[in-house]
């Protein structure tokens, strides 16, 4: 009599075991790999985002380097508008650079000159168009032209979305404008 009471308590036991404390096993497991899965999902947009982003081309025309421009950091917040008469950069411009906030702008404010190697990129929708007609590119090279801060200048347009762009004009036409500039190292647009 006494040990089939033991059985029955042993008995008793594994199937609580199995009833309860299993399924309970599981349910947790399961709730932990919900969660799990859901934390997965949160990182996962930014992830596959950056993985499966399409590699950088240049606009037709333009050099490689400035390929994927539009991926670096835009020193102006809202476009700038046009300037009414005889403005050579016509239209609605975005000011981007291949530099991080953090070094040009180390302590929240922005150092003078730019690193070498910088290349400063202005594309410029012009008036009543919907397309990008003008780049104008600023490339910080040692040694290639020390009396104007060894920037390279040249500006490349086009009239058609569907076209090429083309240089359009280069060096002495450009610094002979930025040097007015020439304490915010010949560049115009601060960073914002
Ligand atoms: C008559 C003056 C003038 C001339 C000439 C000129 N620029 Fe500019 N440039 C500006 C001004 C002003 C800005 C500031 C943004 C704006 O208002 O378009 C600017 C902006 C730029 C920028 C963005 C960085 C910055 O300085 O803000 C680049 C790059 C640039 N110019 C390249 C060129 C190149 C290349 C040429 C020659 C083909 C050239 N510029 C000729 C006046 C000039």
């Amino acid at each position: 009599m006494k040990s089939r009471g033991l059985e029955k308590i042993k008995l008793g036991v594994i199937s609580w075991f199995a009833v309860g404390l299993i399924p309970l096993m599981m349910f947790t497991a399961c709730v932990e790999e919900q969660k799990l899965e859901e934390l997965v999902q949160q990182a996962e947009p930014e992830k596959t985002e950056n993985e499966t982003e399409e590699p950088a081309v240049a606009l037709p025309g333009l050099p490689d380097d400035v390929a994927g421009y539009e991926r670096w950091l835009k020193l102006n917040v809202e476009p700038i508008p046009p300037v009414q008469g005889g403005d050579p950069h016509n239209g609605d411009k975005n000011v981007y650079v291949n530099q991080t906030r953090d070094v040009i702008a180390p302590n929240d404010e922005q150092e003078y000159p730019y690193p070498d190697g910088s290349i400063v990129v202005k594309e410029a929708t012009r008036p009543n168009k919907d397309y990008i007609g003008l780049i104008a590119i600023m490339r910080k090279k040692a040694g290639s032209d020390p009396d104007h801060n060894d920037w390279e200048f040249i500006e490349y347009t086009r009239n058609d979305p569907d076209k090429e762009f083309t240089v359009l004009a280069s060096g002495r036409i450009c610094w002979g404008c930025h040097v007015r500039v020439e304490n915010t190292d010949y560049v115009f647009t601060e960073l914002e």
